[in-house]
C-alpha cells in the first residue's frame, strides 16, 4: 500500500500524486525542500526547521505559501499518517506551473508537496567503525546556503563518492573545507572542534547548530574559521553531521586512515551527548 502525501491541499496516496510537467521545480529545479528528522513521532527542532525554510523561500523571492500555524498542523497530519514511529519528514516548495520562461510567472501558485517516510540513521557497526570518504573540488554554485532543490552539483559530487565505495565526498573551495554533498562537516585537532562558519558557501545545517550546542556544553574548544585543507588532511578527527546522519565518524580520507582510523574519544562523547539530547527533548515534548 502506498503511503499518504500531501500535495496542493488534498492528502491522497504517493502513488497517485502528480504534477503537471511544466512545474518550474521540473523545468528549472526552481523550488526549496527541507527534510525534518522524526523521533518517537515527534519532529526534532521544527522551529529552526520552518525558520530555515522560511529564508530558503526569501532568498529564491518566494512568498511563504502556509502560514506558520498551518505549516505546523501540516507535518503534524503527515506524520500522524505514517507508519512508523521515526521517521523522515520530505517538505517542497516550487514556484508551480508556468509557462516555460526563466523569468518568474506573475500568477503562478506554488506547488506544495509533503511526504514522510523511515528515519534511517547509521546503523550501529557503522557508528563504531566510522565510514569511508574522499574529497573533491567543491564546484557549486555561490548560493550554498539556500537549501535548494536543484542538487545535481551534490548529485554529482555523491556519486563520484558512490563509485568510490565511499559514503561522502568532504568539500574543498579555494583550499578550504567547506561541507560534504549532503553533511556538514567538523575537524578535530589537538581536542579542538573545527568548522566553518555559516556563509554562502555551506547549508546552516540544523545537526551542525546542535553539535555546537552539545560541544560548547561537554566543554569541547570550538573553533568557527576557515579550514584549510592541510588541517583537514591531519586532522585528528572528522565528522560528518546531517538530519539522517545525526554525527558520524570519518575513518578514512582519500583511503588514509583519520587519526587511529577508529572514531576518536572527542567524537565518541559527542555521540553519546547526541543520543541522550534527543532522549531528553523527546521526553520534555510527550
Ligand atoms: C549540502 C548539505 N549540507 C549540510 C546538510 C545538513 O543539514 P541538516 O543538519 O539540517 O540536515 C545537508 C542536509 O541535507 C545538506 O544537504
Amino acid at each position: 500500500m502506498s503511503e499518504t502525501v500531501y500535495l496542493n491541499g488534498e492528502f491522497m496516496p504517493l502513488d497517485q500524486a502528480r504534477v503537471p510537467v511544466l512545474d518550474r521545480g521540473f523545468i528549472f529545479g526552481d523550488g526549496v525542500y527541507e527534510v525534518i528528522p522524526v523521533y518517537s513521532r515527534r519532529p526534532f527542532r521544527l522551529p529552526q526547521h520552518l525558520q530555515r525554510l522560511a529564508r530558503s523561500l526569501e532568498a529564491i523571492r518566494l512568498a511563504k505559501p502556509l502560514a506558520d500555524g498551518e505549516r505546523t498542523r501540516l507535518i503534524g497530519d503527515i506524520i500522524a499518517r505514517y507508519a512508523g514511529e521515526d521517521q523522515s519528514v520530505y517538505l517542497q516548495v516550487t514556484r508551480g506551473v508556468a509557462k516555460r520562461d526563466h523569468a518568474f510567472p506573475k500568477d503562478a501558485k506554488p506547488t506544495v508537496f509533503v511526504m514522510s517516510g523511515p528515519l534511517v540513521t547509521p546503523a550501529r557497526e557503522l557508528v563504531e567503525s566510522g565510514v569511508p570518504c574522499i574529497t573533491g573540488t567543491d564546484y557549486r554554485w555561490l548560493k550554498c546556503d539556500v537549501k535548494s532543490v536543484s542538487l545535481l552539483g551534490n548529485c554529482l559530487l555523491r556519486q563520484s563518492a558512490a563509485d568510490a565505495g565511499a559514503a561522502e565526498i568532504v568539500l574543498f573551495r579555494n583550499g578550504h573545507l567547506t561541507e560534504a554533498s549532503a553533511s556538514n562537516v567538523f575537524v578535530i585537532r589537538n581536542g579542538t572542534l573545527l568548522s566553518p562558519p555559516k556563509t554562502h558557501l555551506i547549508l546552516p545545517g540544523i545537526t551542525y547548530d546542535v553539535v555546537l550546542e552539545l560541544a560548547a556544553a561537554t566543554g569541547i574548544p570550538i573553533e568557527l574559521r576557515a579550514v584549510p585543507e592541510a588541517e583537514v588532511r591531519s586532522a585528528d578527527e572528522l565528522w560528518l553531521t546531517s538530519s539522517t546522519r545525526e554525527v558520524q565518524a570519518i575513518a578514512s580520507l582519500d583511503g588514509k586512515p583519520v587519526g587511529t582510523g577508529k572514531p576518536g574519544p572527542v567524537f565518541r562523547k559527542l555521540y553519546q551527548a547526541f543520543q541522550d539530547f534527543k532522549r531528553k527533548v523527546m521526553r520534555q515534548a510527550a
